[in-house]
């Protein structure tokens, strides 16, 4: 069966908490600097103390290579309403001759992302990116022997480190603490950068797993104890596929690696996970000891009917998170680039009990703006971020009804998603903490309608405009037992029923439209008639969100 098949009917268990995902075991670093703290029902991020909603916005690769070419960048992404960019950092800007560090990019960027009110995530193109090397320092590229590639079956080199290598491991962890050691003293009294991704969407291609001599060695020998032992420890919670593979050879903890987990292509992704996984474990440990803020690391995800080696085999991908968990304990969590149209189904398999939902790479527009209602209503997210913020990234004007862009210099419907949720972020925030909030996507061409439970209420939502394929996202936040504030994204209408039975129909008391004015959120029309469907239904338009419009719904019950 697929990869994905078997993920798919894994939902319903993962839904069900089937997860021993834990939260990384960080340690909480001295002064006030950005950390994860468990509140209420959820995780949160939180910076100077308060609570944090990541509205982000990654940069294509190149750009932070260049603090000139930056310059007339961050003016423009403050415009767009994000408050943090995610950038890279790469070895080989810091590092150009062993052991000689150069800062002075680093520093310029903080100051850039300063100038402009900007938070950072530091992404960390250290060993790898996107499954090749080409971001190490040419001391590392050209030195194959000295730092060992991955290798494929017919004993060729691929432009690939190999992870079981330790004198890679040691000259990355060595850059990548000088970084985090910089980062501390250049930025724990800023506090300018939140968190850092370590590595970027590793894996191998090809061929499912790493041939080298080393690699070899290691798949025939013993699986490591520590990782049999989690199994076991957590074996009622694991992945379903990752403990039906388990399962399947006997539960064994002692083999090899086609002893343990079988001899499927499925053993090798196990196998390259473990080794990536321990591998930035020793990267991120070293960079904590320095400064101990939120590590990550992100997948790309499995196209349908991909096998391993087809898509990045060792990644952290959802059958392989617990393995992850095991090898991996200083990152906080694992996190997807969500490129896919399935962003509830992807982003819900990551937001699994102790993996707060931390969103790197995904569409931004119009798509993005509906995405990111859903994954910080209904997934509790810490941040969102659109990938290639810096080419504008504008969506069809006409879909948000602006049809003179020179009266809106900001035509992006995810940055107008943005300017809301920013206004909306401290209601957001608490009710994530407490309960209260929840949303609804509808997704592709094929969904109609989608409904969603909130409170005592059910609310239908239905498709009413004419872009059919166009995605729709609603939030829901409950401010009193009948009473709900609506932000949406698209065409939409939106009815209410019950499911108790003392009081089975669902009325319409009243719905207002509210604006943020001079910081707070006030009434200006009371909708009904024709706005309304007579009373009947709360209508979202394409314009609500570049007009800063939000709803606030008044339901009753009768009978
Ligand atoms: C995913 C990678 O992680 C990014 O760095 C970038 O290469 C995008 N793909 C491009 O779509």
């Amino acid at each position: 069966m697929p990869v994905l098949d078997r993920l798919r009917n894994s939902l319903l268990l993962a839904f069900l908490g089937a997860s021993s995902v834990i939260v990384g075991h960080s340690q909480v670093p001295s002064g006030n600097a950005p950390h994860l703290e468990k509140r209420g029902n959820t995780t949160q991020l939180i910076v100077d103390g308060k609570p944090f909603l990541v509205l982000g916005g990654e940069l294509h690769n190149s750009s932070s290579s260049s603090v000139e070419h930056m310059k007339p960048v961050w003016p423009h992404l403050a415009a767009m309403h994000m408050n943090t960019v995610l950038l890279p950092i790469a070895w080989e800007t810091i590092e150009p001759e062993e052991g000689k560090f150069n800062f002075g990019d680093v520093d310029g960027l903080l100051e850039g992302a300063r100038e402009n009110h900007l938070k950072l995530v530091v992404l960390w193109f250290g060993a790898w990116k996107n499954t090749f090397s080409s971001y190490v320092p040419a001391w590392v590229k050209t030195n194959t022997e000295r730092f060992p590639r991955v290798q494929m079956s017919n004993g060729m080199g691929t432009e690939r480190l190999s992870p079981l290598s330790s004198a890679v491991r040691a000259a990355d962890a060595h850059a990548f603490a000088n970084l985090m050691r910089h980062l501390r003293d250049a930025d724990q009294d800023a506090r300018t950068v939140l968190m850092v991704q370590v590595e970027n969407e590793v894996g191998v291609i090809p061929e499912s797993r790493d041939h080298s001599p080393v690699a070899d060695a290691s798949f025939t020998a013993a699986v490591p104890s520590t990782l049999t032992g989690f199994l076991e420890k957590h074996r009622t919670t694991l992945n379903p596929e990752l403990r039906a593979a388990w399962e399947a050879e006997g539960a064994k903890t002692a083999g090899t690696w086609q002893e343990v987990f079988g001899k499927t292509p499925l053993t090798d992704d196990l196998f390259m996970a473990w080794h990536y996984a321990t591998y930035i474990e020793h990267v991120a440990a070293a960079g904590k000891a320095e400064y101990p803020i939120p590590m990550y690391t992100n997948a790309a995800l499995i196209r349908p009917n991909y096998g391993p080696g087809q898509y990045n085999s060792g990644g952290p991908l959802p059958h392989s998170m617990d393995i992850w968990r095991a090898g991996a304990p200083s990152l906080d969590f694992l996190s997807p680039d969500i490129y896919f149209n399935e962003f509830a189904q992807w982003a819900g398999w990551y937001a699994r009990p102790g993996n707060p939902l931390f969103i790197p790479e995904a569409q931004g527009g119009a798509t993005g703006a509906a995405n990111v209602l859903y994954a910080f209503g209904r997934l509790s997210a810490i941040g969102f971020s659109a990938f290639g913020v810096d080419d504008q990234d504008n969506a069809p004007l006409d879909l948000v009804g602006i049809t003179n862009p020179a009266e809106h210099p900001d035509t992006s419907v995810l940055s107008s998603m943005y300017a809301d949720l920013s206004k909306l972020a401290p209601m957001i925030l608490e009710k994530q903490e407490v309960g209260g909030i929840t949303a609804a996507l509808i997704e592709g061409e094929a969904q109609r309608s989608a409904k969603q439970r909130i409170g005592e209420y059910a609310a239908s939502i239905t498709r009413t405009g004419g872009t059919s394929g166009a995605r729709i996202g609603v939030m829901f936040i409950q401010t009193g037992a009948n009473e709900f504030i609506v932000a949406g994204c698209g065409e939409a209408q939106i009815s209410f029923s019950t499911d108790q039975h003392d009081l089975p129909i669902v009325g319409i008391e009243s719905i207002d439209e509210e604006f943020f004015v001079n910081g707070a959120w006030v009434v200006r029309r009371r909708l009904n008639g024709d706005e309304t469907s007579q009373g009947q239904a709360l209508r979202l338009h394409a314009t609500d969100l570049a007009q800063g419009r939000i709803y606030k719904v008044r339901l009753y019950r009768y009978r």
